[in-house]
This record gives C-alpha cells, structure tokens and sequence, in this order.
C-alpha cells in the first residue's frame, strides 16, 4: 500500500518527526516550553543580522577542556561569548579569535528573545549573550547543563533554524531519562526556573538539505551570562 495522508496509521507514525502547526505551545516541563514556529515572522528581519554577526566572528571549532575538538562549530554575539579551550569554559568580552569584543547583539536578536521569553511566562528578560551554534550531518551536542551564567534561573530562550534535530531534554541528573523533542526551523524551546538546570543535548544531525538554509541547521541560544 502506497502512504496515503489519509491512513490514520501513516500520519500516526510520522507525527513526530513532521512539523507542528505554527503558534503550537507544547508544554515540557513547569517553567520549560516548546513555542512552535515562533521565530518565523522575524527571520527576513533576522537572517541578514546573522550574516553580519558570522563575517564579524565566523564560526570555529573549539576544544574542550578534556581535549576533544566539538563537531559544532561556534560563534556569539552580545557583550559576552562563550568559549572554551584547555583551560576551560567561560564568557569572555572579547572573541579570543579576533582579539575584537564580541559583534552587538542586533535590535532584532533581543526583541524576538524578548517576545519568546514574555509568551513561555518569563517577563523582563534581558539577555546579554547569544551563543550561535551551526551544526552539519553528524554534530551533535551531548548531554549537558548550562551553568557557566551567572543567573541560573533566568531562562534560556533556544532558537532551531534550518534543517530539523532530535533535542534531549532531561532531568537534574545526567542519568535521567530525557524526552525527545524534533525541532525544527522556526522552533524556539525556553527553560527557566526550576526547569533551568536540566540537562539537554541535541542528537546527531541527520543528512538533509534545508530550502533557506541547506545542509546546516543553526542553533542560538540567549542567556543572562554576566
Ligand atoms: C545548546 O545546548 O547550547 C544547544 C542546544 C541546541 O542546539 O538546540
Ligand atoms: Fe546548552
């Protein structure tokens, strides 16, 4: 039998890995929320902001204090960046790359973190770091917790473009059974709270080819950092 959009039985199977309906608010925790297809109406606004932030600090590798070159490449903007090297994780003013600060964090950027932050019940969020992730077949990001900010309460606003990734959101504990959550271009996910110090990830990428942004899918995630 061919798949027919009609079979009950083959929409059930590919439920989850077919987008949501834009404006969709899933639930995934007290103070953790799924905002499907929010970032859509912002992104001609928001796309050629980004491309001014990649020339001014391109994506790279980084190395983990253990050693290990990370499959994602990254880059940040707003008056602090992350980074990591032998030494450690830290924020940084300055992009250690370029020796430059770190390239503003654009009006645009801020105002749709803000709107995300206000619709998952996070007022006043005021955000002064945006880490840019860029994944490509194979990267992955294993499990982890956010906790080199100095507010570990204030949410994190995580923004998904591009190609679709199966995103880990866990328990307290690294051992914890974690749900699996596709993400997809436009999605935003926001944790904050009691929900702020769960461990996520982000499994790795399958093979494809975004229509707007071809074989990659970029992650940026928003933090009150300093
Ligand atoms: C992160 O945890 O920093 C990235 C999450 C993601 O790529 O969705
Ligand atoms: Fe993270």
């Amino acid at each position: 039998m061919m798949p027919n959009d009609h079979n009950p039985i083959i929409l059930d199977l590919f439920a989850d890995v077919m987008p949501t309906t834009p404006g969709e608010v899933k639930q995934i925790g007290e103070q953790a929320f799924v905002l499907r297809g929010f970032a859509l109406p912002w992104l001609d606004r928001l796309l050629p902001a980004l491309e001014t932030v990649l020339h001014a600090a391109p994506f790279r590798h980084m190395v983990t204090p253990g050693g290990f070159t990370m499959s994602v490449a990254l880059s940040s903007c707003g008056a602090l960046g992350w980074t990591t090297d032998r030494s450690g994780y830290r924020y940084t003013a300055h992009d250690p790359q370029t020796g430059l600060p770190w390239p503003a964090m654009p009006a645009v950027f801020r105002e749709l973190a803000q709107a995300a932050a206000r619709q998952a019940h996070f007022e006043n969020f005021e955000p002064d770091a945006c880490l840019i992730n860029r994944y490509v077949a194979g990267a992955r990001m294993s499990l982890h917790q956010d906790k080199n900010e100095r507010s570990l309460i204030a949410p994190i606003v995580s923004m998904s473009l591009g190609l679709p990734a199966m995103f880990q959101f866990g328990g307290f504990e690294r051992s914890d059974k974690s749900q699996r959550i596709p993400l997809f271009h436009g999605d935003i996910v926001v944790w904050g709270g009691v929900d702020r110090m769960r461990y996520h990830g982000v499994l790795p990428l399958k093979p494809g080819q975004h229509p707007r942004l071809g074989a990659q899918r970029i992650n940026l995630t928003f933090r009150c950092a300093g």
